[in-house]
């Protein structure tokens, strides 16, 4: 993978607030990958921390650096979430879900005390939508759901990889739905999960309580 300097520092710096007998989410995707590393070697200092995983990929990334996973039996609530984000605004409303893992990834986040977003400068936008939306459905009549979304003025596509539908680590579809710009977030939200067979969407409105920026020059600003 080449290094994406910004997204580098953004990881790395955000693992900094860490603090010792913290419960750690750790999110998805090449921004969260430099915070996972980064989480790898300050535990093989000593840190003593406990974590969860937001996806398949990063929990084998984690067993790879030695990161103490526990079951969610095992969890009450998380101190600190540290996610990517593919677009984020300055009031800290998020597009989520472009690695796929989305539903997780709010799940976590809900259970999260803190959520710090790691985001390159590219990804900071005046106004959410130019990225598509990921919105996650079950495979079950999924094409009713479809229908019902374009029906909602959604214009969904079903995302594929290596000429396959691309499957969720819940087994779900995602439909990119494409909006160029959105106008009421918290409105559509609430319209897109209303829709039976949506299991959730990449809007996260209320989660995220500090963003840290990587800049190509290596440096890092937060909001
Ligand atoms: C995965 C995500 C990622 O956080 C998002 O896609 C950003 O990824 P990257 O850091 O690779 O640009 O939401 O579902």
């Amino acid at each position: 993978m080449q290094t994406n300097i910004g997204k580098k520092a953004a990881g790395e710096k955000a693992a900094g607030y860490i603090k010792p007998g913290m419960t750690v989410g750790l999110g998805t995707g090449s921004t969260a990958y430099y915070t996972i590393l980064r989480i790898g070697e300050l535990v093989r200092d000593g840190l003593d921390i406990k974590a969860v995983a937001t996806s398949a990929q990063s929990e084998e990334l984690a067993r790879e650096q030695g990161i103490p996973l526990i079951d969610f039996d095992q969890v009450d609530s998380i101190d600190i979430d540290i996610d990517g984000a593919d677009e984020a605004d300055a009031q800290l409303q998020l597009i989520k879900g472009g690695g796929g893992a989305l539903l997780r990834e709010k799940i976590i986040a809900a259970a999260s005390k803190e959520m710090v977003v790691v985001i390159d400068e590219q990804k900071l936008v005046k106004h959410l939508g130019k990225f598509p939306l990921p919105v996650e459905v079950a495979t079950f009549a999924w094409e009713l759901t479809f229908r019902q979304l374009v029906a909602i003025g959604a214009h969904p596509v079903l995302r594929m990889k290596d000429n396959q539908r691309f499957l969720t680590d819940n087994g779900n579809y995602i439909l990119d739905c494409h909006y160029q710009k959105i106008h009421n977030a918290a409105a559509l939200h609430a319209q897109l999960n209303n829709v039976p067979g949506v299991m959730e969407n990449g809007l996260f409105l209320h989660y995220a309580t500090r963003l840290i920026i990587g800049a190509a020059d290596g440096s890092v600003r937060e909001i």
